[in-house]
């Protein structure tokens, strides 16, 4: 059987930081459970935003028009069996990093249906608040269910957790095990396309 193919998208600008380090975890379990597993940092990549030319949406479509760096994700995105996303709350919301990726994944739907349809998705969060609602993180939850319901992938987890200075979350060791069980889990599970 063909090793499942795992992307993870980083959408901190901390490399080493909290929703990195959970991302690591999700990235150990994926591995020990046989996946292959390919790891993007947003930060430094050039993501322009939508320009809503519609021309992805054609069919049949073109793909996107923009000529930067989310060009080689599109096809990592389509080959990946699951996709894992990792973001820290930002003005209670996700990063701009990941709100960049999200927007432009819109390119990979057109006439014939989004290529991520029947994927595997894991959410990572972090914030510094104490919890979900104070934070900020339930709107960038609420954002990942909407958009992810929207083009029929599956969320098969989401995690988060409190935590500021960069590495904290690894004392958090619940949800570092949460985070490897869950690499496991997107590694096993069965695509519905
Ligand atoms: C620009 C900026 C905005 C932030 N906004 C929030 C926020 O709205 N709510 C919150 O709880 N934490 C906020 N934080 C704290 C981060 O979410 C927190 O430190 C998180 O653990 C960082 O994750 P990272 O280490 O993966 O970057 C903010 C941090 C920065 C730098």
């Amino acid at each position: 059987m063909a090793r499942k193919k795992v992307l993870v998208v980083l959408g901190s600008p901390r490399k080493k930081g909290n929703s990195a380090a959970l991302a690591g975890q999700v990235k150990k379990g994926a591995e020990e459970c046989g996946a292959s597993v390919e790891t993007l940092f947003l930060q430094g990549m050039k993501i322009s935003p939508c320009t809503a030319c519609d021309a992805c949406q054609k069919s049949p479509a073109s793909g996107c028009v923009i000529d930067d760096d989310m060009e080689p994700v599109y096809e990592k995105l389509r080959r990946a069996d699951a996709i894992v996303i990792a973001s820290p709350v930002y003005w209670f919301n996700m990063s701009a990093q990941t709100k960049l990726f999200m927007d432009r994944c819109y390119a990979l739907g057109g006439g014939d249906g989004h290529a991520l349809k029947g994927k595997k998705v894991g959410i990572l969060l972090t914030y510094a608040d104490s919890d979900p609602f104070s934070s900020g993180a339930v709107n960038a939850i609420r954002t990942f269910q909407d958009a992810f319901r929207y083009i029929g992938a599956e969320i098969t987890g989401m995690l988060y957790g409190s935590a500021s200075i960069a590495g904290e979350i690894k004392s958090n060791r619940d949800l570092m095990k949460k985070a490897r069980e869950l690499g496991k889990e997107l590694c096993r599970a069965k695509n519905r396309r």
